[in-house]
């Protein structure tokens, strides 16, 4: 079996779903149930046997040591964070708490029980931590992709607290011989995202009449990934790749954030019609320190392991305008309390 950290977030329920769907292998879920931790995002796996949900911190050494001693996973893939950017420049210290300490931990945990297994359960054991481009900076608009060679920049307390996670990470492999996998993936985008990111948060104002903010001129550039995509790359990587490699994951999607909108509003027009959703269109106070353009190379990928994502931004964005249009009952139900209080915070000027 396989151990997943923060599998009722975004990403990691959707890894969950698809694991259950396509691999045999149970999986036990650890995650903490943070606010953008959601059980609802597992409803699909509601019932199934191979699907072992525990409530708890991956910095909580004594519970990840039962875990593993009880569970012997053949594998720990660790997507448990504190990701949000934008939180991040308001208040880091959840951030060091998380994606430095309890990712420290976790890897001091899973070290100490794998030490004791034989030596063939040693070296077929894989950590697998997923983690972020934005480690690497940002890129002007003429200059190449990243490469896993390209240096680490990181200028958000977010990704600065990626890129100490991934360092420690390489120093467990270097050091311990711990056999790590580390993955570097452009922005998500999908079904069960927190509506708090862009690509949410712009689907659900729309709907709800309300300004679409695109932070300053509107031009800073991501790579788009559809989360079925990373998912699909996170499975290749571990039965695949190389203990100590890192491997750069992108969707071939560079959009400008005020055309990602603008698409958001082309689908919504089609699916919902009678109103103008560009009108609601507005341009807000700039992200301190925004990084102006992320882009991937993911040649290694392709070249070493066979993958590339199957989804276009064009049909990304249709399938995931659809799910938030189907599921309006998880949208209520993410739509709490906490959630308005931080959409009054971050825009206080508009909300
Ligand atoms: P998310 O914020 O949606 O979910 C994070 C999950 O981790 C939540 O379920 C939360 O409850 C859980 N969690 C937080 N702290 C925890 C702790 N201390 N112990 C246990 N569980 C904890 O995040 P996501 O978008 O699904 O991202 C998953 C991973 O992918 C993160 O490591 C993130 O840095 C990385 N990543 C995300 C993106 C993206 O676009 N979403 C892009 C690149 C990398
Ligand atoms: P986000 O989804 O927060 O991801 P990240 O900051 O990790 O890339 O933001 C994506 C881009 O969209 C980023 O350039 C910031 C911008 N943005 C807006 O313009 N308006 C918003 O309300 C949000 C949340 C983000």
């Amino acid at each position: 079996m396989i151990l997943v950290t923060g599998g009722a977030g975004f990403i990691g329920a959707n890894f969950v779903l698809d694991w259950l769907a396509l691999e045999s292998e149970p999986v036990v879920n650890l995650d903490a149930l943070t606010y953008a931790g959601n059980l609802g995002n597992l409803a699909a796996a509601a019932g199934n046997t191979r699907h072992v949900f525990v409530r708890g911190d991956i910095g909580d050494r004594a519970l990840v040591a039962s875990l593993l001693a009880q569970h012997r996973p053949r594998a720990v893939v660790n997507l448990a964070a504190e990701t949000h950017v934008d939180r991040s420049i308001v208040g880091p210290v959840p951030f060091i708490e998380t994606n430095v300490v309890a990712t420290c931990s976790l890897l001091e945990t899973v070290k100490a029980w794998w030490t004791t297994l034989a030596m063939a359960g040693r070296s077929t054991f894989r950590f697998l931590h997923v983690s972020t481009d934005e480690v690497y900076g940002s890129l002007d608009a003429t200059a190449p992709p990243f490469t896993e060679t390209t240096a680490y920049e990181p200028n958000s307390p977010y990704s600065a607290s990626k890129a100490a996670s991934d360092h420690f990470v390489r120093a467990y492999h270097h050091t311990y011989g711990l056999p790590t996998l580390t993955t570097n993936c452009s922005n998500n985008y999908g079904p069960r995202q927190f509506p708090e990111k862009l690509i949410p948060l712009t689907i659900v104002n729309a709907l709800g009449g309300k300004p679409l903010p695109v932070y300053g001129d509107g031009h800073n550039v991501r790579d788009w990934l559809y989360v079925a995509d990373h998912c699909a790359a996170i499975r290749k990587v571990l039965a695949q790749g190389t203990p100590g490699a890192t491997y750069n994951i992108g969707g071939n999607a560079e959009m400008k954030n005020v055309d990602v909108v603008r698409s958001i509003c082309t689908v919504l027009s089609e699916r919902r019609p009678g109103r103008d959703y560009l009108q609601q269109i507005t341009f807000v106070r700039d992200r301190p320190g925004h990084d102006r353009r992320y882009a991937i190379d993911a040649t290694r990928m392709r070249s070493e392991l066979g993958w590339t994502p199957g989804e276009s931004f064009a049909s990304g964005i249709r399938r995931t305008v659809s799910w938030y249009l189907d599921n309006e009952d998880w949208l209520a139900a993410v739509m709490s309390g906490a959630y308005h209080d931080w959409v009054s915070l971050q825009y206080a000027a508009i909300a």
